[in-house]
């Protein structure tokens, strides 16, 4: 086959996505083939796409199966259901894959539920583990409505934090709910307060939730920044900032995966989710056709959670 169909930035398409045909992947020796099955949205890459040239493809996260194993001898053998994580245009038929970047899913989860996994589930894992344990500490998620927010809320929750969520509106207050927080603020940040100071802040808004965020720290208490969903525009007192003696760590997830690869914090999540530990938040199921119209949604914030397409 010489060429697969694959999303790619078209902007004169709905949500400025379409399906077009790309040439077909050539894998290298550790990369296995893998026939995608599902995908799911994340924001980062829909706000990427939105800005992107035509013709770029996006897509970070996936599930399927191994139409060919990797040559090196690595890796799921052909015909094993996976889930995998590709730093960019993962979003097509067919994708080779590193085998370092790939974990294998049981019968009894779905692809669509293992297509959530690899970025928002990863950065929820890898981020929790920024600052030790967490177990009977007060952890603080901003975000907690969202793909990452109901991973990290759940996470939290089963590590034996204390967790306190914050939402933008009161309608989304629920999912935080449901994935275990121990209390729920609605809107302003600034009322987490009384239940810190956190021994960990997950924080991925921006403006004045991180600049509160950073008044919330205990001694040796770190604020994870991987997100500004609403700006990157922050002011903060510094002098109370260093005088608290928390620690500030800028979280990129395309840097954590080199120090932890994919397949071990995907394996992670995959044993948490068939031992029904760990739900999958999708609220969205489409098919893949329909790529343009719901990026659109989930870039106008009406999808809470995850959406995931499949093909
Ligand atoms: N650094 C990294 O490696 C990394 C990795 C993954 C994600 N991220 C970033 O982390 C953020 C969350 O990603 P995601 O995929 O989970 O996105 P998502 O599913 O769209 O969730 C976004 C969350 O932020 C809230 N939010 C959005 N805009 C807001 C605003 N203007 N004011 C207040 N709250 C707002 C949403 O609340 P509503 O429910 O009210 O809309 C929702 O809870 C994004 O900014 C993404 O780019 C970074």
């Amino acid at each position: 086959m010489d060429q697969v169909r694959a999303v790619v930035v078209d902007p004169a398409a709905a949500g400025r996505l379409a399906l077009k045909q790309v040439p077909a992947p050539a894998p290298g020796r550790s990369e296995a083939l893998i026939r995608v099955r599902a995908i799911s949205l994340n924001l980062g890459e829909i706000r990427r796409a939105r800005a992107a040239d035509p013709g770029w493809r996006p897509g970070w996260d996936i599930a399927g199966t191994v139409e060919a194993a990797a040559a090196d001898g690595s890796g799921p053998k052909q015909g094993a259901r996976v889930v995998g994580f590709l730093p960019v245009a993962a979003w097509a038929e067919l994708v080779a894959v590193p085998t370092n970047s790939i974990a294998v899913i049981p019968e009894k989860l779905s692809f669509e539920q293992a297509a959530t996994l690899p970025v928002a589930g990863m950065t929820a894992l890898y981020a929790l583990g920024k600052n030790g344990s967490v177990l009977g500490r007060p952890v603080l998620i901003t975000g907690a409505s969202g793909g990452v927010g109901q991973f990290a809320v759940q996470l939290a929750h089963l590590s034996g934090a204390r967790v306190i969520a914050v939402v933008s509106r009161a309608e989304r207050a629920k999912y935080a709910g449901e994935c275990g927080a121990d209390e729920v603020i609605v809107g302003d940040l600034s009322a987490a307060g009384r239940f810190g100071p956190y021994h960990l802040i997950l924080e991925s808004v921006g403006g004045k939730s991180l600049t509160s965020a950073l008044t919330m720290l205990r001694s040796g208490g770190m604020c994870v920044l991987f997100g500004t969903s609403e700006t990157p525009e922050v002011t903060f007192d510094a002098r109370q900032f260093y005088s608290s003696g928390g620690i500030l760590y800028g979280f990129i997830l395309f840097d954590e995966v080199k120090l932890q690869p994919p397949a071990q914090g995907l394996a992670r999540l995959v044993d948490l989710m068939a031992a029904g530990r760990l739900r999958s938040p999708i609220e969205v199921r489409a098919s893949w056709t329909e790529i343009g119209s719901i990026a659109e949604r989930y870039w106008n914030r009406e999808i809470a959670g995850k959406a995931v397409l499949t093909l």
